[in-house]
């Protein structure tokens, strides 16, 4: 990871970024007003209690690495030092399950589940069902673990290499609402993920794609896909990138920031 890279593309956001008296579209207007400048409180503090342990647990596991690490090499990891480098703060899940909300998703996939925490999230959303997707069967144990202390019954998880368990899921798939991609941080993987999602993607679909300037090839996976012919709204908010599909929407692209 690049810190000068990482410099550069904050400074380009902040030069970017836009208010409300900028966004001429109702719907980017609507989303901005009601869930990019809404306050987000403390999280769910029954789920921040179970951040708080996971980020003291020293329990070790043997970790496959599929994402931007290493293909496929096994590293030894604790359970805190995942939760602490791996999760999704609060104010972002918040923002997804507002997302949820928003939309009214049903079928939701989350590429990366690690330990589960945003995934919790998300099911907050009892009527939403959330596929979850992770490569390490430790990292997933952990996570399964979690969903049956939380008593959660609309999360589905799929274990293996999203090289293979996505097109496999998709195959007899019906339409997807909402997708978290946060698995494999690379452009090559995140552009083919990207392709193949598209097929069950509907016009009201919306798509979030983490860590989009965290490299140059993440920035280069971003700007490929946000000015894909598909997409016909994106938002940059630095963490992530939003993605809609709504050919009403036109082509428009805004750069904000997330209170
Ligand atoms: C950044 S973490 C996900 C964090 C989670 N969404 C959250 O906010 O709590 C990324 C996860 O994706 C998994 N992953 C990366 N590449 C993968 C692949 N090719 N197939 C399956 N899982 C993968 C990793 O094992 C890791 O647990």
């Amino acid at each position: 990871m690049s810190t000068l890279h990482q410099a550069k593309s904050f400074i380009r956001h902040w030069l970017y970024e836009v208010d409300d008296h900028s966004i001429h579209s109702p719907y980017f207007y609507d989303l901005y007003t009601k869930l990019v400048t809404r306050k987000h409180p403390d999280g769910l503090p029954v789920l921040e209690d179970l951040r708080r342990d996971l980020e003291s647990n020293k329990t070790v596991l043997d970790v496959e690495d599929f994402g931007s690490g290493g293909q496929g090499t096994i590293r030894k990891r604790t359970i805190g030092e995942i939760a602490r480098t791996s999760l999704t703060p609060y104010k972002w899940a918040m923002f997804f399950l507002d997302l949820l909300y928003h939309s009214n998703s049903k079928r939701v996939v989350e590429l990366g589940t690690s330990l589960g925490l945003t995934t919790l999230y998300l099911a907050q959303k009892t009527d939403a069902t959330i596929y979850t997707f992770e490569g390490s069967h430790a990292i997933a144990n952990v996570a399964m673990t979690n969903f049956e202390w939380a008593g959660k019954k609309n999360i589905k998880v799929i274990e293996g290499n999203l090289d293979q368990t996505l097109h496999r899921f998709l195959e007899p798939t019906d339409k997807i609402d909402f997708v978290l991609m946060d698995a494999n941080h690379r452009y090559v993987p995140t552009l083919e993920y990207y392709r193949l999602l598209t097929r069950r993607l509907k016009s009201s679909s919306l798509v979030v794609i983490d860590d989009i300037h965290r490299s140059e090839e993440m920035e280069k996976a971003w700007e490929e896909i946000r000015t894909d012919t598909l997409v016909y709204g994106s938002v940059d908010l630095y963490r992530c990138g939003l993605l809609c599909f709504d050919p009403a929407l036109n082509k428009q692209h805004y750069v904000w920031s997330l209170k």
